[in-house]
């Protein structure tokens, strides 16, 4: 019998089933990785909890064993074990598989005095430049060279033998999410003090940033858009249990509403998702949080309504894909203003096949004009998060639909198929 490789998987989707039960968030995919890469600042054993089993991990997994790094995972534990790591140059085959290989930029700068990292690669979502990584880690004290495909960085501060990263006091380019964890992973090792302003402070950089402190590093500030860090002489090994994933959250709650679903969600932090629950409430999805979780009820007679997405504390990027997916169930228009991605509405034209009425006004800006009828048609996922989006208008269409590229949810949502299949959905993987 012939098997075709994950990247060919497919969903059958038979829509129009309310999800009815309860379904458990898994560890965020957003902080596992950078804390994955921080691990490789000590010589110590680390031990990580709520590790989600999910395609980004065993991506990094592979780099870290390329790197003679000593790895096991078995979820949701992942142990790893960076005795030494090698300085060889991971190839860009590994490399491009996923954006947040950036991320190993800072420990192999910090443990090898130089890094070699071909250009990162990923979900593509327009422009997404590499300046701010490079010019905070020049900040403190490092040395770039690029060429055409390769990233170079060496340590300058201190002789051949000391050589080392020496704190700063500095501003962000932009308050970058993997460009603020890079250079929180690059100045806790560094000599002296740092002061990282207009610093990124999303729940996965605030978790990697406690992560840090239980390995003995000196981080304050942390979820506010300035960080302080005292650098120390060694990091030790630590247990650590990973955040959950409030991106996820976040898609379950929208497959509920979207399906007029009854549905009770679990292990959530309600305020990482401050705004998405204001949103939410406005466009007239009845729920109610608990401590750790939220509960969606049936809701009816949805409402259009103004959508912008910007940095934490703020509407998520990564949740503006599927909220626009619940508003092509609400009446009026919505308006949708992605103010971070300039390639995250590409999602729209594979709902225009299921029916969805909308108009495209620029690279960041649309209108949804609801509510429309979905229906099944054949569609491809075409990232993480258009994937998401896509399968929740599956739940919601009358027939069938197909979805092609099923690989980009499997990077990011930890059997997504087979959590909503509990709830009741009719969801088949075709292999
Ligand atoms: N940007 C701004 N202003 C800012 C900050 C960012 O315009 O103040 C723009 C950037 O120019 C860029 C985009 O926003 O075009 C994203 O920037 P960022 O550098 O913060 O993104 P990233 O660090 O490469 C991480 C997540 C993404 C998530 C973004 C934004 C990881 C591994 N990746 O990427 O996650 O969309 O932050 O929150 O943490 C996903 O999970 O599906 C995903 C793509």
């Amino acid at each position: 019998m012939k098997v075709n490789s994950p990247h060919q998987h497919r969903f059958l989707v038979k829509g129009g089933i309310p999800l009815k039960g309860q379904v458990r968030v898994s560890g965020s995919k957003n902080a596992i990785l950078p804390i994955l890469a921080a691990a490789l600042l000590t010589d110590e054993p680390v031990t990580l909890a709520n590790v989600p089993d999910i395609a980004d991990v065993h991506t990094m997994q592979g780099i870290l064993d390329f790197l003679g790094v000593k790895t096991e995972f078995k979820s949701p534990l992942f142990k790893i074990h960076a005795k030494t790591v090698s300085d060889k140059e991971i190839p860009h085959e590994l490399v491009s598989r996923l954006r947040a290989s950036i991320l190993l930029l800072a420990p192999l700068l910090v443990r090898n005095k130089r890094a070699r990292l071909a250009f990162p690669g990923g979900c593509v979502l327009g422009k997404r430049p590499v300046d701010a990584h490079l010019k905070a880690l020049q900040a403190l004290g490092a040395e770039v060279v690029e060429d055409r495909e390769t990233l170079h960085l060496c340590a300058t501060v201190g002789t051949r033998h000391t050589l080392s990263l020496r704190g700063a006091n500095f501003v962000m380019t932009e308050a970058s999410v993997t460009a603020t964890e890079n250079a929180v992973i690059a100045a806790v090792l560094a000599r002296g003090a740092t002061t990282i302003r207009f610093a990124a402070c999303e729940p996965h950089v605030q978790d990697l940033c406690h992560f840090l402190n239980a390995m003995g590093a000196h981080i304050s500030g942390i979820g506010t858009h300035m960080l302080e860090i005292t650098g120390v002489d060694r990091l030790h090994g630590a247990d650590y249990s990973v955040t959950s994933d409030y991106l996820e959250a976040g898609t379950l709650v929208l497959a509920a509403a979207i399906t007029g679903g009854d549905v009770e969600v679990l292990n959530v932090a309600p305020h990482h998702l401050d705004v998405f629950w204001q949103k939410l409430s406005e466009a007239g999805v009845r729920f109610t949080l608990g401590k750790n979780s939220v509960h969606v009820f049936p809701s009816q007679d949805l409402r259009a309504i103004r959508l912008q997405t910007a940095v934490f504390p703020s509407f998520p990027t990564d949740l503006q894909a599927q909220f626009a997916t619940l508003l092509t169930q609400a009446k009026g228009t919505s308006f949708i203003f992605e103010t971070l991605f300039d390639g995250r509405l590409q999602y729209l034209y594979e709902l225009e096949q299921m029916g969805a009425g909308f108009k495209i006004l620029n690279p960041y800006q649309a209108e949804i004009i609801g509510p429309a009828r979905l229906k099944g048609a054949s569609v491809a996922s075409c990232d993480i998060r258009a994937g998401a989006a896509i399968l929740l208008a599956a739940l919601a269409a009358k027939g069938q639909t197909e979805i092609s590229h099923v690989y980009y949810i499997d990077r990011g949502y930890e059997r997504l198929d087979e959590k909503l299949v509990t709830l009741g959905a009719k969801i088949k993987r075709l292999a």
